[in-house]
């Protein structure tokens, strides 16, 4: 969603800032825009579209780009009022005189609104910011800090936002509620970011500010204050990302490159956390002791989306593995419906993004009820994980592309690891713990094996590219792989896709099926399989064509369908993993063979901070 950059030190702000709205497009946006205080003069420039049409937009503005000075930088995904103009950010009050960015919503901006046009205000966009940068100079004696201060406490919702003065060159002011906020430490320079994807060209060291927190940002210092604006310390965190993980390097597109990494990210999310000798995992972020594990008495897993998904798979793994009945919330639903968490309730809150605000939601319903809440999260430091106190990291780096590859499989392959522990901690062998631990560590191995067949899957995709309607099915383990298959489809190749259990498929979408409707049938050689080929025969007696994914030198598919991909032999358990990287490449060949764009689907943004 909406994305955030400032800076403020000796360099040209302009160039600094254009490469990190570069950097945040992947979150998706629908318009971008800066505002820079140089020479005397905020110069504001924006553009609705992507980056590389504000900086056309630059050229109209000779010699801003070589300023030194300080600026703000937002890409805005609309909430509220359409892409344009003038609703694109930054926005300044009335006089021209303050420039505020903001993620988040405010909630009561229209009474606010109404209060300052009672004033004599104009507004010049339809946005909930715009009364932001009005109330600031509403609120202005003097000191910006102060009234930025002012300001926030007379807003409800959330924001994460920067605010620059022509009265103060080189100064940013910054704050968080509900929206992320990092600041980057540089040498004679600092910045300011929504997403530390931002910063990493600049600096490893950040500081991430707590909700409340409020800041001045200079070149040479970072005074943080909290709600009751008395000065804090925060610590600074590094960070372990290199630019080239945030980079395509000779891949076409991020989404490619992230479905390769996969064997790499896996092994980072696997290294150092099984024990051979015990044949159990360890996951130090749990903080729990044995004992303290063994009073677990149910699991609720929460989150949207893939990560929903992943949940999903979860829930076989600890009921299956570990014997603690377990079950998965939409995270959405889980905030609103009073769900029963007990002392021995253990909440798994699942986000890549670690900003997902349903996944917030459901963290602080969770901890509020006193459960007991580690969270699964990709992003270091992101609010999740931050909230949760306690958690498992995926080690997966920067997840660029909209659409889920490889922080899926992570959090797929750290819930395995966690039903392990908990499994150990419970009924499961020491020898079959063992036995499940070798078959973690051969799923690198054998996620390189399907990325091998890219080539043919890529031939398969091409030929099924011109359907506008595809259904996935499975069963298991299966079936929420078959539900992360279609939600990969769709999202990025726009074409409608349905994921099923297969034995739903006959109480009624079946009725849609004939050979306009191809089936993408989980039949991998795990039990089920036998099942599923009823299904498959199901399918194709009203002609659907059907794609199969099975068990390579299994030939008992192959004859009733009309495409193979073919996957290595492994158990029902990781299955799932070599299944999706197939689906992932299948679903990303046919959205570049239909010319979409892949990164950035229409209308998704990377992580969902509205609800
Ligand atoms: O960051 P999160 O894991 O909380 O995000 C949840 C969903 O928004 C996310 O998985 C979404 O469904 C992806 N676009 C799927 O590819």
């Amino acid at each position: 969603m909406c994305g955030i950059i400032g800076y403020t030190g000796p360099r040209a702000a302009v160039p600094i800032l254009i490469d990190g709205l570069k950097r945040l497009e992947y979150r998706g946006y629908d318009s971008a825009g800066l505002a820079v205080v140089a020479d005397g003069r905020l110069s504001e420039v924006k553009a609705v579209g992507k980056v590389h049409q504000l900086e056309e937009a630059l050229a109209a503005h000779a010699g801003l780009e070589e300023k030194s000075g300080c600026g703000i930088a937002h890409t805005r995904w609309a909430t509220h009022g359409a892409p344009s103009t003038p609703n694109a950010h930054p926005h300044l009050d009335e006089s021209g005189q303050i420039a505020i960015v903001h993620n988040g919503i405010i909630e009561n901006y229209q009474e606010l609104r109404r209060y300052l046009e009672g004033k004599g205000c104009h507004f010049r966009s339809q946005t909930d910011s715009e009364v932001i940068a009005n109330l600031i100079a509403e609120a202005y004696e003097g000191d910006l800090l102060a009234a930025t201060a002012a300001t926030l406490e007379q807003l409800n919702g959330t924001y994460g936002i920067a605010v620059v003065s022509v009265r103060h060159p080189g100064l940013i002011v910054t704050a968080r509620k509900g929206s992320p906020i990092v600041i980057g430490i540089g040498k004679g320079e600092n910045l300011v970011a929504s997403d530390v994807a931002a910063l990493l060209a600049h600096t490893r060291e950040v500081i991430y500010l707590d909700d409340g927190d409020i800041a001045v940002v200079t070149a040479d210092r970072i005074d943080l204050r909290n709600v009751k604006n008395v000065p804090v310390e925060r610590e600074i965190a590094k960070i372990d990302w290199d630019m080239g993980a945030a980079e395509k390097g000779n891949f076409p597109h991020f989404m490619l490159k992230e479905i390769f990494e996969q064997p790499e990210t896996i092994e980072n999310a696997i290294r150092g956390r099984i024990d051979h000798s015990m044949g159990t995992a360890v996951l130090a972020g749990m903080n729990l002791s044995p004992r303290e594990l063994a009073t677990i008495s149910r699991i609720v897993i929460a989150g949207c989306g893939s990560s929903l998904h992943a949940g999903m798979l979860g829930e076989y793994y600890f009921e299956d593995i570990a014997g603690v009945s377990t079950s998965v919330e939409q995270a959405a639903e889980f905030r609103y419906r009073n769900p029963i968490i007990e002392p021995n309730t253990l909440v798994i809150p699942i986000s890549q993004s670690g900003e997902t605000a349903d996944t917030i939601a459901a963290v602080r319903e969770a901890s509020a009820k006193g459960g007991v809440v580690t969270a699964l999260c990709n992003v270091v430091g992101s609010t999740i994980a931050r909230e949760a106190g306690r958690g498992i990291y995926l080690h997966a780096g920067p997840e660029i592309s909209v659409a889920s590859t490889k922080a899926f499989s992570s959090q797929v392959v750290v819930l395995l690891l966690y039903a392990l522990m908990l499994g150990r901690n419970r009924r499961l062998s020491r020898s079959d713990g063992e036995e499940l631990a070798r078959e973690i560590e051969a799923v690198p191995g054998l996620i390189r094996e399907v990325l091998r067949e890219a080539p043919k899957i890529k031939e398969i995709a091409d030929r099924y590219a011109r359907f506008e309607d595809f259904f996935f099915i499975g069963r298991g383990c299966l079936y929420p792989t078959a539900l992360e298959g279609a939600l990969k489809l769709k999202e990025i190749s726009y074409i409608h896709a349905e994921g099923y259990h297969a034995a739903e498929l006959k109480h009624g979408p079946i009725s849609l099926l004939d050979e306009r409707h191809p089936v993408l049938a989980l039949a991998n050689d795990i039990p089920g399989k036998d099942k599923i080929i009823g299904n498959i025969q199901e399918c194709r007696a009203r002609k659907s064509p059907v794609v199969a994914v099975v068990t390579r030198g299994d030939s008992s598919v192959v004859k009733m369908t009309d495409d193979v991909i073919e996957i290595p032999p492994c158990s029902r358990f990781i299955a799932p993993l070599p299944t999706v990287v197939a689906l992932q490449l299948f679903a990303y060949y046919v959205a570049v063979a239909r010319g979409c764009e892949v990164d950035q689907p229409r209308n998704l943004a990377k992580s969902v901070t509205v609800e």
